[in-house]
């Protein structure tokens, strides 16, 4: 189809309810032209992790409302749209079905394209919204249910050249915090909590780090925190906020390492190119380790690219941005489309790899 599209976006993969409608205009430039979105952390802040089944309930009612908001706010009217995207997976299945069949049916009553789009390729793409960067570059995704490293060639060429062996970076951070007797979701408090601490206090292993590849394995630094933990308690203000800082201080240097290592893979693949590193998701936030990634790319002459955190964690543009970019291509889905709970953005390297064991985490 040919340019400028607009195209409405809905997202519910996980806690976040959102609409939002994007266009792209002929130079390959994309704007948001409004977002709704709905963050569930409150219903699910008592159970001390995301419910699935009350996130798909919430997603029920709340999906409708944010999409007339969205479409109002954006000016076009539904008859200005030329699409509708929704995210197919990978997520809790429940939510992901709420939003999938929400965006069928809208397509369907407007007679306008439908597009299932990765929720992985949302974020892996949203640097191209926020702040138009060429193609290569090494994507690092960190978040709650994801650690990946994906190096994006193009709309739907990526390689994963990382993943996690074991727990995501995020739910590290989450088991961390609770273990700890601190809120959730769990990277806030324990980066809140780290400010105060002393990272030499506690020594913690690094996994993985120094081993060739660019996987990732939490589990042992996990246990290890317990250990620390149990063999302190009963632990004070003060030891708490140690063995944060030490936590921290773990995961920035196999965060370090490990990226370090997919930027050289970069390097290999494209020789010569300028080499840029975007991160994303609601880890990326962590002041932390964005200092930590900031030297890094200032070692290496590396550029790096942080999109708003808002941008970084669950949102609907990125899903309406991938749907126009993959409209602009000329692709509509049918309404057939399935709700995947698991779904690698690369499939190839997903079946080397045995999808079963890196799984939904990965
Ligand atoms: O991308 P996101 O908002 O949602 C999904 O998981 O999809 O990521 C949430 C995760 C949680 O595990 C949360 O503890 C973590 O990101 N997180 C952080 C920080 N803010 C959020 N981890 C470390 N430091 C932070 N400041
Ligand atoms: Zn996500």
């Amino acid at each position: 189809m040919t340019t400028p599209l607009t195209v409405l976006g809905l997202e519910t993969s996980c806690d976040e309810t959102a609409a939002a409608v994007v266009r792209l205009d002929r130079d390959g430039r994309a704007e948001i032209l409004a977002e709704a979105l709905y963050s569930q952390l409150d219903e699910h802040r008592a159970f001390g992790g995301v419910v699935p089944e009350i996130a798909a309930r919430a997603h029920v009612e709340r999906l409708d409302r944010l999409v007339l908001e969205a479409v109002e706010r954006a000016g076009c009217g539904f008859a200005g749209l030329d699409g509708v995207a929704a995210t197919a997976g990978p997520g809790l299945i429940g939510g992901v079905i709420v939003g999938l069949v929400t965006g069928k049916a809208l397509a369907s009553a407007l007679q306008k394209p439908f597009l299932a789009i990765n929720h992985l390729e949302g974020h892996a793409l949203t640097a191209r919204l926020t702040d138009g960067i060429g193609f290569p570059y090494l994507l690092f995704l960190a978040s709650g249910g994801h650690t990946q490293l994906l190096i994006v060639e193009d709309v739907g060429r990526y390689r994963r050249i990382g993943t996690t062996l074991d727990d995501a970076l995020g739910e590290a951070f989450d088991k961390t915090a609770k273990l700890l007797g601190l809120g959730f979701p769990g990277g806030p408090a324990v980066e809140a909590a780290a400010r105060a601490g002393r990272a030499e206090a506690f020594d913690l292993p690094r996994p993985l780090v120094g081993r060739p590849g660019c996987d990732f394995s939490l589990a042992g630094l996990k246990t290890a925190v317990r250990l620390a933990g149990e063999a302190k308690a009963p632990l004070g203000e003060q030891d708490v906020a140690d063995l944060c800082a030490a936590f921290q201080e773990a995961v920035g240097a196999i965060v370090a390492d490990r990226v370090g290592r997919a930027l050289d893979q970069l390097q290999a693949a494209f020789p010569g190119q300028e080499e840029r590193l975007v991160i994303a998701g609601g880890v990326a936030a962590n002041a932390a380790l964005r200092a930590r990634l900031e030297a890094l790319c200032a070692e290496r002459g590396a550029r790096l690219v942080a999109p708003p955190a808002r941008l970084c964690t669950d949102n609907a543009a990125m899903i309406a941005h991938a749907g126009a970019l993959r409209l602009a291509r000329g692709e509509r889905h049918g309404l057939d489309a399935e709700a995947r709970p698991r779904w690698p953005l690369d499939e190839e390297s997903a079946t080397i790899l045995g999808s079963g064991r890196k799984g939904a985490k990965a």
